[in-house]
């Protein structure tokens, strides 16, 4: 059978044989039959934006890869570091390679002082740490004058090398301004995620991280660091295809990442666990959801069609981590709606399973973070996913400025009315 795809264009009898390649055939065959036609496709349904050698998702059979290798075999056996190296290079690193990229990283966490002082400052007490961070991702690339050689392959490492570096020092400046604490300097001779959990939970002297603790902070960021396509990645490489900096790209995806149907559902499950509030409302809410009157959140994904593979680590860092710290009394009602989800025609029909946001909020909440946070938790990971997309995409040359078409359907010319007459 022919890889191939013929469309015919009824009006004109012309009709036009492309090749299928990787499950894709190209939008050009529409162009060819007729330059003004377009494929009507909201929310990239059925549109493969790019070709991407990063990371490979089966939805279906809930596979999960970074560049080739399965999500479990790097959960598990894998660092954080380990992990941004492979999806920015393409190949894991040797000895010497990981040795050198964690000194660069670990010594790139300082922030100007500025940024602390005179940016930080200026947010009102209460404010939202994820819309902090967004700012102050932009706002960090004002500080480098290299920020905008993107297309110098040198300036571009050293803007991703400082990206990673800074993103957790940045999102614990921002939970210690909200709590009025003062802020704890990185510390460059703790693993990335152990420095991360010191300068935000630091007081006094002694303040020790327990181990399981960092580990389970690592498994996050690892399970979080990339994920193809979505809509933080995609608004990424819009921004970034008309060649802005790594910085302020950062931002605008990051900013997508804040809305509660993306990164914010995390922060949503907690609340909704809370407002269920004990084991017996369970039935009564699953019915709520089934009836329209809400969603039931941590459930559900656009590719995934079974277990997003994410879900279940998380599930089993879960109980790690409540072995250190104690159960979240949340858990059991998190149990309990997904064993009914899983059994209610509803869900079943629409394939309907959690997904990477359901357990993971417990698992922050153990770890003492506020609700708020959640999402940050989320953009400091995903920032390196983020930035490998850049670096792909800028090295593409079938790749130019994201330009989608529309279909018109407002009102035909019509000629302008004097106010007094309308
Ligand atoms: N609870 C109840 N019903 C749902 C849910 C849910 N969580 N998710 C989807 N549905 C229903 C939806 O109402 C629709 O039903 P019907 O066909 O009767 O109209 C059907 O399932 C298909 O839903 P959809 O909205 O067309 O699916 P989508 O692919 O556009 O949405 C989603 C994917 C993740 C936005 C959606 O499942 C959702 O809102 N989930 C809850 C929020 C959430 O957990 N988001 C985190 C996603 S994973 C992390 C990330 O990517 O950031």
């Amino acid at each position: 059978m022919a890889d191939t795809i013929t469309i015919i264009d009824d009006r004109t009898g012309k009709k036009v044989t492309v090749a299928i390649t990787g499950g894709t055939f190209p939008s050009s065959a529409l162009r060819e039959l007729d330059p003004n036609l377009f494929l009507y496709d909201p929310a990239f349904l059925s549109t493969a934006s790019c070709a991407s050698a990063i990371t490979y998702l089966d939805g279906d059979a809930g596979i999960l890869r970074y560049r080739g290798y399965p999500i479990e075999q790097l959960a598990e056996h894998s660092t954080f570091l380990e992990v941004a190296y492979l999806l920015l290079n393409g190949e894991l690193p040797t000895g010497d390679q990981l040795s050198k990229w964690t000194h660069d990283v670990t010594h790139h966490t300082m922030i100007h002082e500025n940024m602390r002082k005179r940016f930080v400052d200026g947010f009102h007490y209460d404010a939202h740490p994820m819309g902090m961070f967004v700012s102050a991702t932009a706002a960090l690339g004002t500080f480098y004058d290299d920020a905008k050689d993107i297309f110098d392959k040198q300036s571009f490492d050293k803007q991703v090398l400082r990206l990673i570096a800074k993103v957790p020092t940045i999102a614990a400046m921002c939970y210690r301004f909200s709590e009025g604490l003062p802020f704890v300097l990185p510390n460059n001779s703790m693993p990335y995620a152990q420095n991360f959990l010191n300068m935000m939970f630091r007081i006094g002297e002694d303040h020790a991280i327990d181990p399981v603790l960092a580990r389970a902070m690592d498994i996050l960021f690892i399970l979080h660091a990339d994920h193809e396509q979505n809509c933080g990645t995609t608004t990424m490489r819009v921004v970034s295809s008309a060649n802005s900096d790594p910085y302020t790209s950062t931002a605008a995806a990051a900013s997508a990442l804040y809305g509660p149907l993306h990164g914010g559902a995390n922060e949503a499950v907690v609340r909704m666990l809370s407002e269920i509030g004990s084991i017996e409302n369970v039935p009564s809410f699953i019915e709520g959801v089934k009836n329209g009157s809400g969603r039931l959140m941590g459930f559900g994904h656009r590719v995934y069609k079974n277990f997003d593979p994410r879900a279940r680590i998380i599930k089993q860092t879960a109980y790690d981590v409540f072995e250190v710290t104690g159960k979240n009394p949340l858990l059991d009602i998190a149990l309990k709606l997904e064993e009914v989800a899983l059994e209610d025609d509803y869900f079943v029909k629409r394939k309907l399973y959690p997904n990477v946001d359901f357990y993971s909020g417990l698992i922050y909440q153990a770890l003492g973070f506020p609700v708020d946070m959640f999402t940050v938790l989320f953009a400091i990971p995903r920032t390196v996913g983020w930035l490998a997309h850049m670096e792909e995409l800028l090295g593409d040359k079938e790749q130019k400025i994201s330009r989608p078409r529309q279909w018109y359907i407002g009102p035909d010319e019509r000629d302008y009315t004097a106010i007094n007459k309308r």
